[in-house]
């Protein structure tokens, strides 16, 4: 079988689970090369990987290995340069979300894959691989809600890795742009349309730390889309039982719901505490199988020429309804979406 062989970049939190993935689960690809700014990520990719060929400079992957394509799964603020360099380089691109940190970046980006359009490129808003908003989709094409008029999207992590949230917080750009744009991605997707307006709150309530650096631990932000219809995301960082990530679909005939109980999986336990049922952990186990379908969609775009159906379009107005967010949370007012290209 004909293989593609790729290179990553980023092997931190979700870097290693994508290389992993690459390395071992995704049929038509060879993971060949890697890079990190840190030596001991390059070692577990040599050891756990076998990836001998390991570079500490993205510029170098890029000149020297013997690469088709890369995944770029590096710091947010790193991506649009990044992608740009490896389409002039002829390769192949991944991408992980968000597309940039600024808006001006995203626009750079579209130019880079617009000058290369023999090139694959995937942006990685995952969830539309995952198999629930897979039927759901399907469902709704089939007519099975009638029209959708609403989305209803809740976000919120877990307050186990509270933590980890607070020391992230200050780069993170904010509550808005770093959790909610996975479900500013759904509701595009599902109700094929953009918002023209947004009014958002949101405020701390466990912890101050978050309000002191202007940001917020919960939030809350109300959508009216060009086409009349709605959308409502519930964001936060704080989830007692788990990580929770539900999404509600409205339409004029009936409604889909994708996990409103966000379960572990499909046993009940019954016990002296009850009838308990545990809730997902985090990102790497809700969206599992996601990461390796979205990473198999590429593959097979390179090996069959396909053009992939989320774009680098898909990235500029997930990031313009991210930061317009942010600007109502922070003004206290309406904002209405001017979508310049
Ligand atoms: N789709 C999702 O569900 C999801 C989940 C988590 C993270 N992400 C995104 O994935 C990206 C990585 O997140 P993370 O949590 O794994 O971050 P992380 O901080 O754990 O890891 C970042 C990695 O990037 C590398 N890196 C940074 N700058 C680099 C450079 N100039 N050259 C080479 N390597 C460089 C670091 O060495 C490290 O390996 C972020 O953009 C984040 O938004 C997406």
């Amino acid at each position: 079988m004909e293989k593609v062989k790729i290179g990553v970049a980023g092997l931190g939190r979700l870097g290693k689970i994508h290389a992993r993935n690459l390395a071992f689960k995704i049929p038509g690809a060879e993971l060949t090369a890697a890079c990190s700014l840190l030596e001991s990520e390059l070692a577990y990719a040599k050891n756990e990987l076998n990836v001998q060929d390991c570079y500490t400079n993205y510029d170098e992957m890029l000149a020297k290995a013997d690469i088709q394509a890369v995944a770029i799964v590096t710091s947010s603020g790193e991506h649009c340069k990044q992608l740009a360099a490896a389409l002039d380089a002829g390769k192949h691109v991944f991408c992980e979300k968000p597309l940039g940190i600024t808006v001006d970046e995203c626009f750079a980006a579209e130019k880079a894959v617009e000058k290369h359009p023999e090139k694959v490129f995937l942006l990685g808003f995952m969830r539309r691989f995952d198999p629930s908003y897979v039927y759901a989709k399907a469902k709704i094409e089939d007519g099975a809600i009638g029209e959708p008029y609403l989305v209803k999207a809740t976000g919120v992590d877990p307050l186990k890795y509270i933590e980890g949230a607070l020391k992230f917080a200050k780069t993170s750009g904010g509550l808005f742009i770093d959790m909610a744009i996975h479900d500013i991605d759904l509701m595009r997707w599902f109700l094929k349309s953009d918002p023209v307006s947004v009014y958002a709150v949101g405020s701390s309530y466990g912890f101050p730390q978050f309000a002191e650096i202007g940001d917020a631990e919960a939030g809350c932000a109300l959508y009216k889309f060009q086409n009349d219809a709605m959308g409502i995301i519930h964001t936060g960082r704080t989830a007692a039982h788990g990580y929770h990530i539900e999404t509600e679909i409205v339409g004029t005939k009936g409604s889909i719901r994708i996990s409103p109980v966000p379960q572990k999986n499909l046993a009940i336990l019954y016990n002296e505490q009850g009838v308990v049922t545990e809730c997902v952990e985090a990102f790497p186990e809700r969206f599992d199988e996601a990461y390796r379908s979205e990473l198999q969609y590429f593959i097979d775009c390179v090996l069959t020429g396909k053009t992939p159906e989320i774009n680098v379009y898909d990235g500029t107005r997930s990031t313009q309804i991210a930061f317009a967010t942010t600007r109502s949370f922070k003004e206290g007012a309406l904002v209405h979406i001017q979508y310049s290209d």
